[in-house]
């Protein structure tokens, strides 16, 4: 196990000190990404001591440290999962052979891509977040938004290390770029879209880290299997740190169907109109909210079909999520059904990698729906909550574009554009989240629209002052 090694700038497992000239780029570095958490940050909370942790070694086993922080003092910096003795490639036309330490020059290109792609998604979500600490529903779940934004940067030093230590001149400009580039810019925009819609609520909050951050899951778990072993090392302990994240959206969302069916059973009656009235979140509005977040969340993987992602394979950039699993790490001779408007399709399993991973994340998702409906279950009502399917609002592949609902059934158009407000939330069901949103700060208080955890952090009472309030 290495430790972490606190005593230097930039707290760091890969022996920083011994590179003289890497440590002084990202010592130049630090100071923009300080200066990019003030401006872009969340707003306000600067001088407030946060109960976070922070990863003091990898180690599966008690590698976090828990304490009041504030957040601009949070030790950012580079942690690497240790290396696998005699590690090999384990996919591709290279399988079997050891795994690189330094970028092949061949894939330079596509891989300092891959990697300025995902580090782009890290910050661009904090941005998105900046708002939401005003209109917290709790001190417990102000600390999880934080804790949440603070690993999101964390996340990008991840990837800025990748492109200073390993893609030269280049490699720091993206890093500088990676700061330049803002969510929702009119100019400079994040590079994918669901990373410039805006999270003004926490009910979206509670959608993105279940729904989008679980993407963030599987793009790491496919690059842990990548035969650039920083990489791989690298991602294997962002999960780590994702599977709060995603903790996060489960247990938020969980929570909102909890406060839902008390209310109910208190007005006896399922009528959205009543249960709004009585300030909690009617279920067929959640539904719009998973709809929402689930279908934008879908286009992050891509085309069904994607030459680049055979390429990515094939070459052992990028493997699929749990490599393991598979008999079939070659491909070379397979093929996948692939449902397209024009009906069911042949293709290469190699050029269908972005379909199968879409699918095992779906399925994914799947778990947290299964525990939902139990709760509805349990309270007696009938309702159950859904995915949409994953040809529903499409932007990207053979759907995009086409009027389906989100059954996946193919509709006319005049009848998609009339009931798209039954599907996701109309401006009119943004406003009544938006009306909810009043901030709540008293050490174990709750917004009326969210039930209480049935545990605090760490051990830690739901009452402790999660955030001390400056
Ligand atoms: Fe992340
Ligand atoms: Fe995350």
């Amino acid at each position: 196990m290495s430790s972490i090694n606190y005593s230097e700038k930039i707290p760091n497992n890969v022996n920083l000190v011994n590179d003289r000239t890497l440590q002084r780029a990202l010592e130049h570095w630090q100071p923009h990404f300080l200066q990019w958490w003030h401006e872009m940050g969340p707003t306000d909370f600067e001088k407030s001591d946060v109960y976070l942790r922070t990863a003091i070694s990898v180690d599966a086993q008690g590698w976090a440290n828990y304490g009041a922080v504030k957040m601009p003092d949070y030790r950012w910096g580079i942690f690497l999962a240790d290396p696998v003795t005699d590690r090999r490639i384990g996919f591709g036309d290279a399988m079997g052979q050891p795994v690189w330490q330094q970028v092949p020059g061949e894939y330079r290109s596509v891989l300092r891509r891959l990697i300025v792609t995902q580090g782009d998604t890290e910050p661009a979500s904090v941005e998105q977040q900046r708002l939401l600490g005003h209109t917290c529903p709790s001190l417990y779940d102000l600390r999880n938004l934080f804790q949440v934004n603070v690993e999101e940067g964390r996340h990008l030093w991840a990837m800025v290390y990748l492109l200073h230590a390993y893609f030269g001149r280049d490699g720091r400009e993206e890093a500088e770029e990676l700061l330049a580039r803002h969510s929702g810019d009119a100019d400079k925009p994040r590079i994918l879209t669901t990373f410039n819609e805006p999270i003004s609520d926490w009910l979206s909050f509670y959608c993105f880290t279940y729904f989008t951050d679980r993407d963030g899951k599987y793009q790491l778990k496919s690059f842990a299997e990548s035969g650039f072993d920083p990489l791989s090392r690298t991602c294997r302990f962002m999960l780590t740190e994702e599977a709060h994240h995603m903790f996060v959206g489960e247990t938020g969302i969980g929570r909102v169907v909890k406060r839902t069916l008390e209310v109910m059973k208190e007005l006896g009656t399922d009528d959205p109109a009543r249960i709004r009235a009585h300030g909690a979140v009617d279920l067929p509005t959640l539904q719009k909210y998973l709809n929402f977040w689930c279908s934008s969340s879908l286009d992050l993987f891509g085309s069904e079909i994607s030459s680049n992602s055979a390429a990515n394979f094939a070459s052992g950039l990028k493997g699929r999520p749990d490599e393991t699993q598979y008999e079939d790490h070659v491909l070379r001779s397979s093929s996948f059904k692939l449902m397209t408007p024009e009906g069911e399709q042949e293709v290469p399993m190699l050029n269908a990698l972005n379909e199968v991973m879409r699918e095992s994340y779906l399925k994914d998702c799947e778990i947290g729906l299964k525990r939902w409906n139990r709760q509805i279950e349990r309270a007696g009502h009938a309702l159950r909550l859904t995915l949409p399917s994953s040809r529903f609002r499409r932007s990207i592949g053979a759907w995009a574009g086409l009027p389906v609902d989100p059954q996946g059934k193919l509709i006319s158009k005049e009848e998609h554009a009339r009931r798209m407000s039954e599907w996701v939330p109309s401006e009119a069901d943004r406003a009544f989240v938006h009306s909810l949103m009043q901030r709540v700060i008293e050490p174990g208080k709750m917004a009326g629209w969210v039930a209480p955890p049935d545990r605090g952090i760490n051990n830690l009472p739901v009452e402790y002052e999660y955030v001390k309030l400056q």
